[in-house]
């Protein structure tokens, strides 16, 4: 039997490895989503979504009510010293270790709530008309999971800002980025629609981040 060099099998393996990383499951290719401090995310971890300019941007993402009713909403800290809950992103197809670009995947808040519900973000249209994300969305390849399906994008070039995109099935011109909704008692509903402008975001590792030092570190950064 003739024996397959080392050198051949590494690089087998690489171009295996470049093909998982660019499959295209979406339509434009998939590239490691990167956090604050330039690591690839990867599903395992935990991470809070901040804005990628610090200041009157407001906070992290984090759980609301509407109208302090079940289920809660996904709503932006008003304050920038609030880096809001952890959330988790898990792929819908994929099993590499590492997040990409438009690779489809469901998001999911950590911290338990009072509500008896998913925690899983998903797209509703409300009686107004507004799209706003809500959670007890369900992870599911099936069509019951298409309202609980993103993919994030880079957004520019420049250091790793990023948007979650939603798009209706069989629509490719409906997807837009999330953007934030300022309802009449100020709050901030995460949102989606025409008239929603995409929120450009970044990731931190939940460990890399304790409450007292969040404010200095995305100073830093941003
Ligand atoms: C909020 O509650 C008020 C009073 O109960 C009701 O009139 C209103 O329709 C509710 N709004 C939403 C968005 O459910
Ligand atoms: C969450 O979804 C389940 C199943 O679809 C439903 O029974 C439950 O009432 C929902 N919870 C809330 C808080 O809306
Ligand atoms: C949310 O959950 C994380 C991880 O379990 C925990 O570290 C954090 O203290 C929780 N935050 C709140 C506000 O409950």
């Amino acid at each position: 039997m003739k024996k397959t060099s080392p050198l051949l099998l590494a690089l087998s393996g690489f171009i295996i490895l470049l093909s998982f990383i660019s499959a295209k499951p979406f339509l434009a290719s998939a590239e490691l989503v990167l956090d604050a401090y330039g690591e690839p995310l990867q599903w395992s971890n935990n991470y809070y979504v901040s804005p990628h300019i610090w200041g009157p941007t407001g906070g992290g993402l984090s759980l609301g009510t509407l109208n302090n009713s079940c289920p809660h909403y996904v709503i932006q800290e008003k304050s920038e010293v609030q880096r809001g809950l952890p959330i988790k992103f898990s792929p819908v197809f994929s099993r590499f270790i590492f997040v990409t670009t438009n690779t489809p995947l469901t998001i999911q808040t950590i911290n338990e709530t009072e509500c008896i519900e998913s925690l899983v973000w998903k797209l509703v249209k409300e009686s107004t008309g507004l799209w706003l994300v809500s959670t007890n969305g369900t992870a599911s390849p099936g069509p019951e999971g298409i309202a609980s399906r993103f993919v994030i994008e880079r957004i520019g070039t420049s250091f790793p800002a990023y948007k979650i995109v939603f798009c209706l099935p069989t629509i490719p011109t409906s997807c837009k980025g999330l953007g934030r909704y300022f309802s009449k008692d100020g709050e901030r509903y995460l949102a989606w629609g025409d008239e929603i402008e995409p929120f450009p975001i970044v990731f931190f590792k939940e460990t890399s981040l304790s409450a007292t030092t969040f404010s200095q570190v995305i100073q830093t950064v941003a």
